[in-house]
């Protein structure tokens, strides 16, 4: 059971009730008018009738304010739903034929399975790495589709520990209907308990560090602000002015979210930052999966200091707000960038 169980097992019996008693009405009246009124001679005409101002006023505004109603509490519903809180707790979300993938950002990952303390707002951050899976919780009530190439999100309470189903939602291929998995809902101290026995890893964002360094970001992303990349630290959640290269088209500025940081990886010429050349970085579409993807992310994530001075809490471990000095890997490529044209 989640936060949304109630309200929308309640606003279900609500429409349930309405459509029920409305065709009841017209049922019960169809009947009993056919009855009372149907012709009984051959030449009997019905007396005419010119309007009447109480019925038509009435039959206009009782279901007008039902309708409206119903539409009010349905979209109040919607919006509670789709925008998840800003203190949740954080999970990743991959679907592929045929899994679901999930990752904590102390670094747990699970297939087909995923732990979550009861009475704590959690919000999935999910994509594809092939075609749109659907992630269905049905006790919880909610669902959302999970798109290639884009993040989609889902937020939730659970208020009572349990096991409960997951399911694929949307036909993806041969095995569609066995990609189902189980939701746990533990108390608080319980999945305390169950994340220790597990991160060996560590967390996402150490996870992305060694990415970072392994991937060669680090070269060129320096942290002193003079590499010929833009420095990464504070960028996520910052808002970025669009109009470097010869990429403007579209909005001029951009919040640099997951989304957007995803997209500066696989296609770098895409919203190029202003005052900065675009074709330097080269794509990393082919290169990284999905899940190492959401583990850079995390790391930038980490470099930047959540509102309030406090480091985002997608952190995870290892970084604590120490902007890391970079190993430099490659050659010192400073002065490629932002020189005077070359002359021979
Ligand atoms: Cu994945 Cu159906």
């Amino acid at each position: 059971m989640s936060n949304f169980t109630a309200s929308y097992n309640l606003f279900f019996w609500i429409m349930a009730a309405v459509c029920g008693f409305v065709a009841a009405g017209i049922a019960f009246f169809l009947i009993l008018f056919a009855a009372r009124y149907h012709r009984r001679r051959e030449s009997e005409l019905p007396p005419q009738i010119q309007g009447n101002a109480i019925a038509e006023s009435l039959w206009i505004g009782i279901p007008f304010v039902l309708f409206m109603g119903m539409f009010a509490y349905g979209a109040k519903l919607y919006f509670d739903m789709r925008l998840p809180p800003a203190d949740a707790m954080e999970i990743y979300v991959v679907g592929k034929q045929w899994m679901w993938k999930t990752q904590h950002p102390e670094g747990e990952r699970e297939i087909n399975e995923l732990h979550i303390p009861v009475g704590r707002r959690v919000k999935l951050t999910m994509t594809s790495e092939d075609v749109i899976h659907s992630f269905f919780i049905p006790d919880f009530r909610v669902k959302q589709d999970v798109l290639p190439n884009r993040y989609t999100t889902l937020w939730f309470q659970a208020t009572k520990p349990g096991k409960y189903h997951l399911f694929c939602a949307e036909y993806c291929g041969a095995k569609h209907s066995g990609m189902i998995g189980w939701i746990y809902a533990m108390e608080p101290h319980e999945y305390q308990a169950w994340l220790e026995q597990g991160a060996a890893e560590g967390g996402m964002a150490s996870t992305g560090e060694k990415l970072f360094h392994q991937f060669q970001c680090a070269n060129c992303h320096h942290f002193d602000g003079r590499g010929p990349c833009p420095d990464l630290q504070g960028l996520y959640g910052s808002t970025v002015q669009i109009g470097g290269g010869t990429s403007v088209s579209g909005p001029t500025t951009v919040v640099a979210d997951e989304s957007y940081i995803r997209e500066k990886i696989l296609n770098p010429r895409a919203k190029v930052v202003q005052g900065w050349k675009e074709g330097y970085m080269p794509s990393f579409q082919g290169q990284i999966d999905e899940e190492q993807i959401l583990d850079l992310i995390a790391y930038i994530r980490a470099l930047s200091p959540a509102p309030g001075g406090a480091i985002a809490s997608g952190s995870g471990g290892a970084l604590q707000g120490a902007a890391p000095q970079p190993t430099i890997i490659g050659p010192e490529a400073t002065s490629i960038h932002n020189t005077a044209p070359y002359r021979p």
